[in-house]
């Protein structure tokens, strides 16, 4: 698929056909292409829980306001974000210098700072998962609408991770519905200062 029509086609699908797998190949393929997103400081703060048991979608869903595409779903994926910088440093630093370098520059990132960043890498990696998933013919479903607290305890996500979003993933069962309305190019572009339209 070319990038136009991949965009085109990503859209939030919750009606899933039952009984169809996703295979470990296709996870490798997607999340070979997911781990290239930007991330600040490339520190890849992401990381993914997939879960595919019958049993525990059951309970995914009873943590994700009973919302029912996620026990529909081939499977499901917890995004999650390491708080802990210094170790991914480690991990993402091949020479001494350079590592010694980021850990310097680190040494000033607040807890709370390191939280925002695991939000918005993580973010950035579902929307590489759902437009990848779009290229496979996967179809997907972002969802913010979760206890996560209680993923947490269920699904044994440590303290320095926080679990930032759920992605559905499957085949879908019907046509995607109508595409709800979307803003302009005027609504939401201001050229060199805000309020300055076109
Ligand atoms: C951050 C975020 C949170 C969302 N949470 C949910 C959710 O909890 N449940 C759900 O069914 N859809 C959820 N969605 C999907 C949106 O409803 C959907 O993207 C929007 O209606 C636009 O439709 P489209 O994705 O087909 O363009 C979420 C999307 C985003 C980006």
């Amino acid at each position: 698929m070319d990038f136009d029509e991949v965009i085109t086609k990503r859209r939030s699908i919750r009606e899933y056909a039952p009984g169809r797998s996703i295979s470990e190949q296709q996870l490798e393929k997607l999340f070979d292409q997911v781990r290239l997103t930007p991330s600040a400081r490339n520190l890849q703060q992401w990381e993914f829980i997939i879960v595919r048991d019958p049993e525990n979608k059951k309970k995914l869903r009873e943590c994700a306001n009973n919302q029912k595409h996620v026990e529909d779903a081939s499977a499901v994926i917890i995004a999650v974000g390491t708080k802990n910088l210094v170790l991914r440093a480690e991990m993402t630093t091949k020479d001494f210098a350079a590592k010694e370098a980021l850990l310097a520059k680190l040494k000033d990132v607040s807890p709370e700072k390191a939280k925002v960043w695991a939000i918005q890498n993580v973010s950035l990696a579902v929307m590489s998962l759902t437009l990848a998933a779009a290229n496979m013919g996967l179809s997907s479903c972002i969802l913010a609408a979760f206890d996560p607290e209680k993923v947490r305890i269920e699904f044994g996500i440590p303290a320095d991770y926080e679990p930032v979003l759920l992605v559905t993933l499957g085949y879908q069962s019907k046509p995607a519905p109508e595409r709800p309305m979307k803003l302009g190019f005027d609504d939401i572009i201001h050229f060199e200062k805000f309020g300055k339209k076109p």
